[in-house]
């Protein structure tokens, strides 16, 4: 299989890459951090693997970077868009940085994706989202927003897949909390997985051609309260 990974270079995508790579897949690994990539590529004895440099808030460098990443492997059957930040009590600054990565880079390559899926006629898109797109927060209502936006663009490609192009999938993974230099200042997680926790049932789900799956499986049940809970209360609990 060839999979593609945007924002591999640490944490929870770097795992899936590792995940990928291990199993000798073909594997194309992007970030900013170009260092990183090519540390990936020589921990592995996997010859079949693609780095390229990536800034997903250049919108369209980052689209004709994936297409000639495609090309360099000869195809796509799965891409990942994990690349993402978040900022504890963001500046107005970095609030538009999250929108810049989490939303428009989400959305301008996942748009490209599902373009290159229709030309093949099938192909896998999947998108790492979060259980904050759930419901907003009065911590990083930003993030949470973001988090929505690509959850619910994912699912209106979902229904668009559905009508007219049966063989491309199209997953929305939603993590829980996991150990990453993301959540490394936040003291007050609980149910947190090793990103290779999180790695292994992304793998799962996006095997099982999952539409959405929460990663620990448990965290369905947050989103589930989190979903249901009165205004009231959740005000309160926030
Ligand atoms: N950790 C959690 O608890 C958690 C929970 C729910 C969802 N998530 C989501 O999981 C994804 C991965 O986060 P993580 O926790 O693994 O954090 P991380 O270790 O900080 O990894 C973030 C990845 O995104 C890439 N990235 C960030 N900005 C980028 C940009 N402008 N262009 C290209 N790549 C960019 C980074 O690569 P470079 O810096 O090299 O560019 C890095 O590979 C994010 O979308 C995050 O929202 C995380």
């Amino acid at each position: 299989m060839k999979i593609i990974i945007v924002g591999a270079t640490s944490g929870i995508g770097k795992s899936i890459a590792e995940h990928y790579i291990s199993k000798n897949h073909t594997v194309g690994i992007t970030g900013r951090r170009t260092e990183k990539l090519s540390e990936i590529k020589s921990n592995s004895t996997n010859t079949e693997i693609y780095a390229a440099f990536m800034d997903v808030a250049n919108t369209e460098e980052s689209r004709m970077g994936l297409a000639a990443l495609v090309e360099q492997m000869g195809g796509c059957d799965v891409l990942i868009i994990n690349a993402g930040v978040g900022f504890p009590k963001a500046t107005y600054e970095q609030e538009m940085q999250v929108v810049d990565i989490n939303a428009r880079g989400f959305m301008a390559l996942a748009n490209w994706g599902f373009e290159y899926f229709k030309t093949q006629k099938k192909g896998h898109l999947v998108g790492i989202s979060s259980v904050a797109a759930t419901r907003s927060s009065p911590y990083a209502p930003e993030y949470h927003a973001t988090k929505a936006f690509m959850s619910s663009y994912l699912q209106g490609l979902r229904y668009r897949s559905a009508k007219w192009y049966k063989n491309i999938h199209v997953t929305d993974i939603r993590p829980g909390f996991v150990e990453t230099a993301m959540t490394e200042e936040n003291k007050t997680m609980f149910w947190v997985a090793t990103p290779q926790k999180a790695a292994r049932q992304i793998a799962e789900a996006i095997e099982s051609k999952k539409a959405v799956a929460y990663v620990t499986k448990r965290y369905v049940l947050i989103a589930w309260l989190m979903k249901l809970m009165p205004d009231w209360i959740y005000t309160k609990v926030m």
